[in-house]
């Protein structure tokens, strides 16, 4: 088999075999074909798409390029995954939340790239945790906590990590077979049997479009069933940042005063709450909604999801008084606050471009390599059809750099659009079970 006549195929528009699929997926994790080819292959793939068959195919030899974790000695476990977005820290809530009803809970998170954030990073911002676990600490915390948030080892598909930086650098990242078997190979390699998944929607999301965010679920709902694990996908909105905080431990701020009821929880907490009741009736643990929503309620009224997340952030070298305490956390040396200059009804945002505002303020990287700042950020204090008076505080900025902080006000205010009316989003727009 030569790589040469499968890019030639691919390019031509037929549909790839099963041994061709796995024989790229095979030999260029091995080195035994150069970047260029497999750069000209996901070109091919991005432009004439891969059918069903394809991707399940391409998902499982990435899912195979390394090891798979083999968590049976815990029973039941599951694992939740966001396609990506701004002030999306719902980990930080279903973990402890789901963990603290009896589910348990084995998260392989990832870095903040680009315009979105990542778990990882945020968790970092909380003095001395870490998010780098050997396979035998993630399985002995989790029978002993009931939860463990880490990144994925280098053992674990190394084929999507190779992948992932060519799509990257070749424009080749917004495609739904693509993203779907980039998502599922790490999630069927990360060995969890309930897979939760968070697709989102609109301007802040790798898929903008509504019809497009539903095919990336339904692609990857159908991946996981077919491959034996039990999985289920909300569509959420992504038109505005999830939460009120962007930037690291801002939002890791805003999850602890959410736990602590000191904060009313907004949309950030019922996408949470949400993602959280499927996953306890997929488990079995709830039977229905109804009950699930009741045993999170307790579970966020007596705090026992408040003091999970101590556990999580104790069990991984992490300083868990910050539950108690969120002074403990970095603080940025600045604040400066932006103010309206008009008044009318917050009707659009770039979500997108808050996302990009925050990374230069320092709490993003343009490169994976890149070092970040965790303290700095925003507190967005409207939401899309609120009412907005001139003078009243619309962000409430952090920040490290004098001259960012002045700078950064043009950029937020121009994400912001203000008019007469306004249609609010839906919250979450679709699910499918
Ligand atoms: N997240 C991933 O892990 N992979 C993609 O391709 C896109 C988002
Ligand atoms: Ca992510």
């Amino acid at each position: 088999m030569r790589m040469y006549d499968i890019i030639l195929k691919k390019r031509d528009g037929h549909k790839l075999g099963h041994e061709e699929i796995a024989f790229f997926i095979t030999e260029y994790v091995a080195g035994h074909i150069p970047d260029y080819q497999a750069s000209a292959f996901i070109m091919a793939a991005f432009i004439c798409g891969l059918d069903t068959e394809e991707t399940a195919c391409l998902t499982n030899a990435m899912a195979n390029s390394g090891d798979v974790a083999d968590l049976s000695s815990l029973g039941t476990v599951a694992d939740k995954h966001s396609t990506g977005g701004v002030a999306d820290t719902t980990t930080l809530l279903v973990a402890p939340l789901v963990a603290s009803c009896g589910l348990k809970v084995a998260k392989m998170s990832g870095r903040g790239l680009g315009h979105t954030g990542g778990t990882l990073d945020k968790l970092e911002s909380i003095p001395g945790m870490t998010v780098s676990l050997e396979m035998d600490a993630f399985i002995a915390q989790i029978k002993r906590v009931g939860a463990a948030i880490t990144g994925q080892t280098m053992r674990l598909c190394p084929a999507d990590k190779m992948l992932y930086s060519l799509r990257d650098l070749t424009a080749t990242v917004d495609s739904i077979p693509l993203i779907a078997s980039s998502i599922m190979s790490k999630k069927i390699a990360s060995g969890a049997g309930i897979i939760m998944l968070d697709v989102k929607t609109g301007n802040g999301a790798f898929m903008e479009t509504l019809e497009d965010s539903k095919a990336l679920a339904r692609t990857m709902v159908d991946i996981g069933n077919n491959s034996g694990k039990k999985t289920a996908a909300i569509i959420s909105d992504m038109s505005q940042p999830l939460g009120c905080a962007v930037g690291n431990a801002l939002e890791v701020i805003e999850a602890i005063e959410i736990l602590q009821g000191e904060t009313p929880g907004g949309d950030l907490l019922a996408v949470a709450l949400k993602l959280s009741a499927l996953m306890l009736q997929m488990s079995g643990i709830a039977q229905n909604e109804t009950a699930a929503f009741y045993m999170l309620d307790e579970a966020l009224c007596t705090k026992r999801a408040l003091d999970k997340l101590g556990e999580i952030i104790a069990a991984q070298g992490g300083d868990s008084r910050v539950i108690r305490d969120t002074s403990l956390m970095p603080r940025a040396q600045y604040t400066g606050n932006m103010t309206a200059t008009t008044s009318g009804i917050l009707s659009a945002v770039d979500c997108r471009g808050l996302g990009l505002a925050v990374q230069e303020l320092g709490a993003g990287r343009a490169k994976k390599e890149d070092s970040i700042d965790l303290s700095v950020g925003f507190i967005m204090k409207k939401r899309i059809g609120d009412r907005i008076e001139k003078d009243d505080i619309l962000f409430e900025i952090y920040a490290n750099d004098k001259n960012k902080l002045i700078s950064v006000k043009q950029k937020l205010i121009g994400c912001l659009k203000i008019a007469d009316s306004a249609k609010k989003p839906v919250l979450i727009c679709d699910s499918i079970l």
